[in-house]
């Protein structure tokens, strides 16, 4: 089965690569390719409203407990979180909000589009819930987002991006010292050229320095153990649908 799926996302990975125009200068082809990511991220055909135990069950296993761990001070940005299910879930298990910790909700397409059209408020649990809707993250000012205890990324911004290394450094810049980052994705739909050959997103993240990376597969907990993280430079190469999802390939750009 894993063997089947391998083949198909070679096949497909080459169908990428091929249509987004492989002819052209690099710089016209990682344009091309970036507009497909985000010509995607409009479309919004995804899954949008996972639940907060579906968030629990499928993240690294410590997210759990991290969450209940959470303090009123504390800060949690669900990135790319879509409808935000799973952060009106938290809030709502809480009888008084204010003993809840703030969450930003950040996502180009979530609620607030079909709510709008329906004339409804999403509620903002006395101040706790703030939601940054209909901006891509790479494009907002840091100013507006402070530094996170925890940030997770659920089939988020990280499989979808066409600029990894900037959202990758802008990530760690909003996620505190010690702070932790959970992230779902698929080791399926990022893949990274070297000098040495393809890398996951999973082995580039373990690649550098200042992270403890746990987990494996793109199932990850990342725990930010210095203030500043180098992240190299990554050119997007291609990007398409493979049988798993939105595949990007990028291009370490080696000193
Ligand atoms: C597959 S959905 C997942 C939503 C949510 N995490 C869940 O599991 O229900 C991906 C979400 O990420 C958002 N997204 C993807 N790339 C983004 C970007 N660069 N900036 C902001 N939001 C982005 C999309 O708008 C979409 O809402």
């Amino acid at each position: 089965m894993k063997f089947k799926a391998l083949i198909c996302l070679i096949f497909w990975q080459v169908l990428a690569l091929v249509s987004f125009g492989a002819s052209g200068s690099a710089a016209v082809t990682c344009q091309l390719a970036l507009k497909g990511a985000r010509q995607e991220i409009q479309k919004n055909k995804f899954i949008t409203n996972r639940s907060l135990e579906n968030y629990s069950s499928r993240l690294f296993p410590s997210f759990r407990q991290r969450m209940s761990e959470l303090k009123p001070n504390d800060l949690w940005i669900d990135l790319g979180g879509g409808e935000g299910r799973a952060a009106e879930e938290y809030l709502q298990s809480k009888i008084n909000p204010l003993e809840a910790a703030q969450v930003y909700l950040i996502t180009y397409v979530g609620r607030r589009s079909s709510i709008l059209k329906r004339k409804i408020e999403i509620p903002s649990f006395q101040g706790k819930l703030k939601v940054l809707e209909g901006r891509f993250f790479e494009e907002i000012p840091d100013q507006e987002i402070p530094q996170a205890d925890m940030i997770t990324d659920f089939y988020g911004v990280l499989s979808y991006t066409g600029d990894l290394s900037l959202t990758l450094r802008k990530i760690f810049r909003h996620l505190k010292l010690h702070g932790e980052l959970y992230i779902h994705s698929s080791n399926m739909v990022t893949s990274i050229e070297t000098s040495n050959g393809v890398m996951s997103l999973t082995s580039f993240l373990k690649s550098l320095s200042g992270l403890q990376v746990e987990g494996q597969d793109g199932i990850l907990k990342i725990t930010k153990e210095q203030e500043e993280i180098k992240v190299p430079p990554l050119s997007l190469l291609s990007s398409g649908l493979n049988p798993v999802g939105f595949h990007r390939r990028f291009q370490l750009q080696e000193k």
